[in-house]
């Protein structure tokens, strides 16, 4: 579904991206694995068309993309939900979904929020509310859910557990589990190396621009490498 290849990307003179070359599959979870500073980021932002690289290939489907324009790559298929958030709060929460869906124009948008809440209760509860009010959790789940609202086939998610609470983590996971068995492939980048191998199909090592590891996740759970660096020994 995702074809990258030999991708570097810059910023100035500082390369985030060396060499990066992966594939995502339809239908699969897959991980990225860094430590902060890694690149994991860079990554996302690149395939979502909002850093251009300065080699390298992305194709998605088929399609070249790494010269598109973010709005048509969403339009394409590929959404995201970014590090930390970034949603608008001193939006309500339903324009914050309504933005999500600026790509479409078909008749369903409303049928889909209401099926994107039913999966995240808490956030249909605020609807009306500001979405600055609500509590890191919430808004992690209204980011997750603007980015469903422009029905992708590849869901990128940046960190969706970053600063959450340990029953707010699980909860997002078992989310994520959810998506991926309703049909939407996703691309998963964690610093929550276990939770991400665990629920991951395949996952990839970043480490200062470079895949240093890639296996089934089951596999880098037990790779003693990830173990030392990653999963606290
Ligand atoms: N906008 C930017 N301008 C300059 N350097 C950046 C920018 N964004 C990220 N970097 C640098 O690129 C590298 C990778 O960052 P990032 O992709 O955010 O890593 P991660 O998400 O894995 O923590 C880091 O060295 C970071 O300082
Ligand atoms: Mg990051």
């Amino acid at each position: 579904m995702l074809e990258i290849e030999g991708l570097d990307v810059y910023y100035g003179a500082i390369q985030a991206l060396n060499n990066v070359s992966l594939n995502v599959k339809e239908g699969e979870v897959v991980a990225i694995i860094g430590s902060n500073g890694a690149g994991k980021s860079t990554l996302l932002r690149t395939i979502s068309g909002l850093v251009r690289c300065r080699s390298g290939k992305i194709s998605f489907e088929g399609d070249d993309i790494q010269s598109v324009s973010p709005d048509k790559i969403v339009r394409m298929g590929i959404s995201q939900s970014p590090e930390g958030r970034r949603i608008f709060t001193n939006m309500s929460v339903q324009e914050n979904l309504q933005l999500g869906a600026f790509t479409r124009t078909d008749n369903e948008i409303a049928t889909d929020m209401e099926k994107v809440m039913d999966k995240f209760p808490r956030v249909r509860e605020r609807l009306k509310q500001s979405a600055g009010t609500m509590s890191g959790g919430e808004q992690q789940m209204l980011a997750i859910c603007r980015a469903l609202m422009s029905r992708p086939r590849l869901l990128l998610l940046d960190e969706p557990s970053m600063g959450l609470a340990p029953n707010l983590v699980t909860e997002i996971f078992n989310i994520i589990g959810e998506l991926n068995r309703d049909g939407t492939t996703i691309l998963l980048v964690e610093q929550n190396a276990h939770r991400a191998l665990e629920i991951a199909n395949r996952a990839y090592v970043l480490e200062t621009g470079h895949i240093v590891l890639e296996g089934p996740g089951k596999e880098l759970l037990s790779d003693p490498k990830v173990k030392e660096a990653y999963l606290g020994g």
